[in-house]
């Protein structure tokens, strides 16, 4: 068996979650005992991403110290590398002390019930300024209207730090039984396949042609043998599509236009950030936790509205240190329909174009023609794709 690519910042990839059953049980009877808490949402889908090995080689969530470290160099006072505060943030933490053992309850899932227990090391207040540097770091803005920005500022401003053993997956695994998957699920699928070199495609939209032909660019160029399209099934912005139609059209998609065998179609549960190229930077640490080898990183990865130049989710690679990573992120051009070559290609690589000669592709584009009813062209998505979404608009209009 090919030997897959190690964890990032380990050498065995470290999930959270408590597998053994006996022990499960007797942390979910001890929970009834404890002071318990119900954390945001943000909170709970970085348990859930603690639980299956995805943020490997983390233990719980960071002090006050390590996420400013983090948010001001990518870097945690021990010297690892990592893009994003990992936080669990509260408006009032109560009587919790540290050193207490206290209950996480999952916000997203009917009656609360218990997601994880902590050990408190530390509860520690950020002052506004702390939360405007994180704020700034990551996002590159402060603005409310950034939903990721929002998000992050609404959660409260004291910080309770220490490790957890998670308890289950929140509603990703009875929600999503055939796409969720753990990092350790993923691993030992690779494995399983045989595949020896594998792209990991992020995704939070229904794959249009462009994202199909990425992916497809990305195999044959690398060399690979596997593809894993990887999407997001958390929380998502207005307006974007929900991930049950995404899967299915993702689903009919792979099934139609690529070779048996030579893709996975999988999920995780985790809130978007819509941080851009921080956000590309965990990804790659997450994609590397699950096996693969490269990330397709393309246009406006992981942005929203216009507040990220279109590449530079792939140009804050240029400052991750050497070693710090061992994925490799395939950094594509925007993609779009030639319509003199008839087919996606990537708008650097096509000689004699001028703007008109391309059909450009956004999953924005397709969602506005979609709201007014309209069937997206064959250039944009495929039809069977097309009729996926738009059964979805037509019963979501009425
Ligand atoms: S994301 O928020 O998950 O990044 P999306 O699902 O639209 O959004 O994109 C998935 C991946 O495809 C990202 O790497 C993104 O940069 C890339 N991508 C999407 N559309 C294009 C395009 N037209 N040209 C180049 N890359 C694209």
């Amino acid at each position: 068996m090919s030997q897959l690519i190690p964890p990032h910042g380990a050498e065995k990839l470290n999930p959270l979650f408590v597998y053994d059953p006996a022990e499960n049980e007797r942390l979910r009877s001890e929970a009834h005992s404890l002071a318990s808490i119900v954390v945001s949402s943000a909170t709970a889908a970085n348990a859930v991403m603690l639980g299956g090995g995805y943020f490997t080689p983390l233990t719980g969530f960071m002090n006050k110290a390590d996420a400013l470290s983090v948010a001001q160099s990518m870097t945690t006072t021990d010297g690892l590398f990592w893009p994003t505060p990992v936080l669990n943030l509260v408006e009032d933490a109560g009587d919790i002390k540290p050193g207490q053992r206290i209950a996480l309850k999952d916000p997203n899932v009917e009656d609360a019930p218990f997601l994880a227990v902590m050990d408190v090391e530390a509860v520690e207040t950020f002052d506004d300024a702390d939360m405007k540097l994180m704020t700034e770091k990551v996002y590159r803005t402060t603005d409310r209207e950034h939903p990721g920005v929002l998000a992050f500022n609404n959660q409260g401003k004291v910080a309770l730090s220490g490790p957890i053993k998670v308890l289950n997956f929140s509603y990703f695994q009875s929600e999503f039984p055939d796409t969720f998957r753990t990092a350790v699920e993923i691993r030992n699928e690779i494995a399983e396949h045989g595949w020896s070199k594998v792209v990991a495609f992020q995704t939070r939209n229904p794959m249009h042609r462009a994202h199909e032909e990425l992916c497809h660019m990305a195999m044959e160029r690398l060399g690979a043998d596997g593809l894993v399209v990887h999407m997001l099934l958390g929380k998502l912005k207005p307006g974007d599509i929900p991930a049950p139609v995404r899967d299915a059209a993702i689903r009919k998609m792979v099934e139609v236009y690529f070779p048996p065998n030579s893709a996975m179609i999988t999920g995780y549960g985790f809130d978007m950030l819509y941080a851009g190229p921080r956000e590309a930077v965990l990804h790659a640490i997450f994609r590397q936790n699950m096996g693969a080898n490269y990330l397709i990183v393309g246009r406006d990865h992981a942005g929203v509205g216009d507040y990220y130049g279109p590449f530079d989710a792939q140009t804050i690679f240029d400052e991750v240190p050497d070693g710090a990573l061992q994925i490799e992120i395939f950094r594509a051009d925007h993609t779009a329909y030639s319509k003199k070559l008839d087919k996606v290609v990537m708008m650097r690589e096509a000689p004699n174009h001028s703007k008109e000669d391309f059909v450009l592709l956004s999953g924005t584009k397709v969602r506005e023609m979609l709201g007014e009813g309209i069937a997206p062209p064959v250039e944009f998505s495929r039809p069977e794709v097309a009729q996926i979404l738009m059964d979805y608009y037509r019963s979501s209009a009425g």
